[in-house]
């Protein structure tokens, strides 16, 4: 099926339902979630454990396949893509960001943040890029170091600058901080929206955490598989907004 033409989100997700069907059991894991994310949007997915918001965010990123509903992502729906063709969009278009930072042990820093480069056939210097998201970082005298060398904090950072080294439009991150202390969670945080800032992605952030997802543009809260509420941030509180231009009545 094509997607409508009117719809401009960089990601549209239309009636989606995700249900494990094992008889005698049925599990309803989304029901009938519809929702759009325009470019450059920070989207926060809240909800208590178990409510969906990961299987929501692997349907997103095409790992899991959909019961019913539709997925489009820019432009692209990938509701019933091949999985090689499946793999090749991801590889364009999305950078993740796991709560298990999911680096690979054998690979140095700096190769890990080059694999995704050399996986999709980045056309860019990725040698550059890979140094200078290492700088960003903070971890340049780390390059050169394995996972099990580095602390958690670090392996997170590692893990945001290979998310962006393709220079991915979409970053989809799940629990980022959750196996950090408040200090690192902090401090990766505060990576994760400065780089998403100035590499103007559109990213989407699930999170049980209230504290983080105040950090978003809008939030998204899931309760047993259902979109309970979808509120726009009155704003940001990450830093002072520009101030509303002054219309005159
Ligand atoms: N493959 C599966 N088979 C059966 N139930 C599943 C499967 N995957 C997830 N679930 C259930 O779906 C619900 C939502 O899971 P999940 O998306 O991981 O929630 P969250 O990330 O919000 O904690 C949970 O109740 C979970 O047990
Ligand atoms: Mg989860």
């Amino acid at each position: 099926m094509q997607a409508p033409a009117f719809q401009t989100g960089v990601i549209e997700v239309n009636q989606l339902w995700k249900v494990i069907e094992n008889p005698p059991n049925r599990v309803e894991i989304l029901r009938n979630i519809t929702f759009s994310v325009p470019r450059g949007q920070f989207l926060a997915i809240m909800g208590a454990s178990g409510s969906g918001k990961s299987t929501l965010l692997g349907l997103l990123a095409g790992l899991d396949t959909v019961t019913s509903g539709r997925i489009v992502l820019d432009k692209t729906d990938i509701t019933n893509l091949r999985e090689d063709n499946l793999a090749r969009l991801r590889g364009r278009k999305i950078g993740f960001v796991f709560q298990s930072y999911q680096l690979v042990p054998t690979l140095t820093a700096e190769e890990n943040i080059l694999l995704p480069a050399e996986l999709s056939g980045y056309q860019g210097d990725a040698r550059r890029r890979a140094k200078d998201l290492l700088e960003r970082v903070g971890l340049t005298n780390r390059a050169h170091h394995y996972p099990i060398q580095l602390s958690g904090g670090e392996q997170q950072r590692v893990a945001l600058a290979r998310a962006f080294v393709t220079q991915p439009p979409i970053l989809m991150t799940d629990e980022p901080t959750g196996n950090l202390d408040s200090a690192n969670g902090q401090h990766v945080l505060d990576l994760l929206l400065q780089l998403n800032r100035e590499e103007e992605t559109t990213l989407i952030l699930v999170t049980h955490d209230r504290q983080l997802a105040e950090y978003a543009d809008r939030i998204l809260t899931l309760h047993d598989g259902r979109i309970l509420r979808d509120e726009m941030a009155e704003r940001r509180v990450s830093e002072p907004e520009l101030p509303e231009p002054q219309v005159e009545a």
